[in-house]
């Protein structure tokens, strides 16, 4: 296990989705920490097909053009009743032909898929989000942080906050969907709290116990 002993570091991501949050979870910690977007570093191909594959290779990636250490997210939403997609393919799933992404269509095609298998009732709507964070450093070290948050697949899409997918997805214990939280609520996280609710948040909450003296 690795601790990080710099205050700079890359966010290894081109979703500003997501380099959104991230920047709202390091902030406390006093980090400076540019994106892998704005530094204009190039997309790298996510030829894996788990989770953790995929954060790695970001990550790698962006340490290596960067020299810096650098913090990737590789996440997905995980459906019981389609076998786990769309999974690694979340993404995937959003993507138009000329390569732009149509969330609104992702979240059909997921009302689609899961109204040909019949699932229509809460019990039969059973998802989780995953969120695998991988910390890189330029030598090549890696340390990978998982975090799950087990919900359902509303009966259509709720609330216009976050991003992706947050409007069909209600965390497990809550009446509203991600989409209907403020990012805050999202998180349900500070530091020094026991608890997280996102994905992303969990895995947050490993990375700083492991990696941060905080
Ligand atoms: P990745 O860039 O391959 O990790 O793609 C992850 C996919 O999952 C993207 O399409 C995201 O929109 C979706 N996703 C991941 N985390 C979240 C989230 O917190 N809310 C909504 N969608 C998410």
């Amino acid at each position: 296990m690795r601790k990080l002993d710099t205050k700079t570091i890359v966010v290894a991501s081109h979703n500003s989705g997501k380099i959104a949050e991230i920047a709202d979870l390091i902030g406390p910690f006093g980090f400076s920490a540019r994106s892998a977007r704005e530094l204009n570093f190039a997309e790298p191909e996510e030829t894996g097909t788990t989770f953790e594959q995929n954060a790695a290779i970001k990550a790698l990636a962006s340490a290596h053009a960067s020299g810096l250490p650098s913090l990737s997210d590789d996440s997905g939403l995980v459906i019981d009743a389609l076998d786990g997609a769309p999974g690694v393919y979340t993404a995937n799933w959003a993507e138009n032909a000329d390569g732009s992404r149509d969330f609104a269509m992702a979240m059909a095609k997921v009302e689609q898929a899961l109204a040909d298998k019949g699932a229509m009732a809460p019990s039969q709507r059973r998802a989780r989000f995953v969120s695998v964070l991988c910390l890189a450093w330029p030598d090549g070290h890696t340390e990978m942080f998982r975090g799950e948050v087990e919900g359902a697949i509303a009966a259509a899409p709720r609330g216009t906050s976050g991003f992706g997918y947050d409007p069909i997805f209600q965390p497990e214990g809550h009446e509203r969907t991600f989409g209907e939280m403020t990012a805050e609520e999202k998180h349900g996280w500070r530091p020094g709290q026991q608890q997280a609710l996102s994905h992303r948040a969990r895995a947050f909450k490993l990375f700083v116990e492991t990696c941060l003296d905080a």
